[in-house]
């Protein structure tokens, strides 16, 4: 099939371009086993008037985005991997505690410690949540909180 120039121009920033505040690893619908070690990638937002601080990396049971908030019982399930950060001049000049090439599947069947046990369940939808803290010179009561997630299937 031939393209025409144009064609060929609007497609190479779409290969190319990666959108600021996604998730590029892992893929959405990607199967993670318990257990298993996983790809771990995230554009953050910081660029020129944009300073991240740090990023967090939860599971959360996909369920919770289809139900309005509340705090009157469980408000979901997952797990947190940890909070991150990344070079970003000049608010984070050197990174003192960047992501890992590769998070690890928590099984979710053992015991938690305590009296908290443990839950086996399959080929379940989880939704891999990145929440950025950021700020720019427009100013905001705190910081700015940005999301970005991937649906993936646990087990
Ligand atoms: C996953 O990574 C951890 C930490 O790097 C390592 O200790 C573990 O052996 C790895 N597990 C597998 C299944 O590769
Ligand atoms: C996800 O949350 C729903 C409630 O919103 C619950 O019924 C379901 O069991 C949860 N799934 C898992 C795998 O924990
Ligand atoms: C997960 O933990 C359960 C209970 O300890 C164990 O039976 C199972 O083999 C574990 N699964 C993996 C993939 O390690
Ligand atoms: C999981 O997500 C897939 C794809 O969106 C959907 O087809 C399936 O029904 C979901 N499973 C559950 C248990 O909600």
């Amino acid at each position: 099939m031939k393209l025409s120039l144009v064609a060929v121009l609007a497609l190479v920033p779409a290969a190319l371009a990666q959108e600021k505040g996604s998730i590029t690893a892992p893929t959405p619908g990607q199967h993670i086993a318990p257990g298993q070690n996983f790809t771990f990638k995230y554009f953050g937002r910081a660029d020129y008037g944009v300073s991240s601080y740090d990023y967090s990396v939860w599971l959360v049971n996909s369920t919770v985005f289809d139900k309005k908030l509340s705090f009157e019982d469980v408000f979901t399930n997952g797990w947190f991997f940890g909070r991150y950060d990344y070079a970003n001049y000049p608010a984070v000049p050197y990174s003192t505690h960047p992501a890992p090439k590769q998070l690890s599947m928590p099984n979710f069947t053992k015991p938690q410690g305590g009296f908290g046990a443990g839950q086996t369940a399959s080929k379940v939808n989880f939704t891999l949540l990145v929440i950025e803290e950021y700020a720019d010179g427009g100013g905001s009561v705190g910081r700015k909180l940005g999301t970005a997630g991937v649906p993936i299937v646990y087990n």
